[in-house]
């Protein structure tokens, strides 16, 4: 209990400092400008849509996170790719971003009841926060006020975390970003939902080649999970937990018993600069929340952009 409240000023006394640092952005910002049903509208149209497909929930949060590594929370993942520009969509590392229909659906909901106000990348952010809400993690309140981007280049993806990473790699290019060890464990945990593909992992197992041994921070058991996976091609589907369509803490217990999908996940448990923060978040649910919660309102203020444009369609610079 004292945790939680200790962790709870904690996320107060950030935010406060945060938004000190981002005057344009606000909690209240389409209250006081003009679109009051925003969050409401992007809320139902979450709502709607996971209910129909609960696996959007996974895309909607990496969508999300995709946007504000590569040039800050800007929109540029939904830009679509033109005659003369390959945009970041059409990057190998698209594969597993879902949910640009909800990302629409919202957008052509907001133009008709408040045109050219609601950006894309604040529609962005606050579907994975309701993503996230609805498949049962934690609420979260997050400024906003973001500005779209006009840039959009696939060879700015060079700049996400590949699966292969080790913790050392992923504290580098997390901590790059502003954001601790710990933060960046937290944020892994968005693998709590959705799939990877084969073509992800197969490099840690020994039959797609002969060349080298089956990764020994695999469970024995999990090996021939993953091998059959695989069995079905390159983009066969492997949840990342036990309950992938269940915001929840699985994903880490999964890591104590060797299940991690990705040698990006397993390396958590592994290197003992996060192994303390894996067992954490196994054993306590809601430090794992309130750590997430925290983190994703820090990783939507990345290189935000006040000033620009709110693009009216959001596949499209105006
Ligand atoms: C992902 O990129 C490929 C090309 O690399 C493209 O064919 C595909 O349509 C893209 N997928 C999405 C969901 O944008
Ligand atoms: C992590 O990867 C880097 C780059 O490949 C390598 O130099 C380092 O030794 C690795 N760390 C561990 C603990 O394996």
């Amino acid at each position: 209990m004292r945790y939680i409240v200790t962790k709870m000023m904690m996320v107060l006394v950030t935010m406060v400092v945060m938004l000190r640092h981002c005057n344009g952005l606000n909690m209240n910002y389409y209250m006081m400008n003009g679109c009051p049903m925003a969050d409401f509208i992007v809320k139902n149209t979450v709502n709607a849509a996971l209910r129909a497909d609960p696996t959007l929930a996974a895309g909607l949060i990496r969508m999300h996170f995709h946007d504000c590594f590569i040039q800050g929370c800007d929109a540029s993942i939904l830009l679509d790719s033109t005659d003369d520009n390959t945009a970041e969509k059409d990057s190998p590392a698209n594969l597993s971003l879902r949910g640009y229909k909800v990302i629409d659906d919202a957008k052509q909901e907001l133009e008709s009841r408040c045109p050219g106000v609601v950006s894309c990348a604040d529609i962005v952010a606050m579907a994975a926060r309701d993503a996230v809400f609805f498949a049962g993690g934690p609420v979260y309140e997050i400024p906003k006020g973001r500005k779209d981007g006009t840039r959009s280049k696939i060879e700015d993806t060079r700049n996400l975390p590949p699966p292969t990473f080790n913790a050392s790699e992923l504290i580098t290019m997390f901590g790059q970003h502003g954001f601790t060890a710990q933060e960046m464990v937290a944020l892994s945990g968005g693998h709590t939902l959705g799939v990877a593909r084969c073509a992800s992992f197969k490099n840690r197992l020994k039959s797609f080649d002969s060349t080298h041994d089956v990764d020994p921070s695999i469970d024995t058991q999990f090996v021939k999970t993953l091998a059959k996976t695989c069995n079905g091609g390159d983009n066969a589907e492997q949840p990342f937990d036990q309950t992938r369509n269940m915001f929840d803490n699985n994903y880490y217990n999964g890591l104590q018993r060797q299940a991690g999908v990705l040698s990006s996940d397993q390396t958590l448990m592994t290197d003992p600069k996060t192994r303390n923060i894996v067992n954490a978040y196994a054993f306590n649910q809601a430090m794992f929340f309130f750590d997430f919660q925290q983190a994703m309102v820090k990783m939507g203020l990345l290189d935000v952009k006040e000033t620009g444009q709110v693009r009216q369609n959001c596949r499209k610079i105006n």
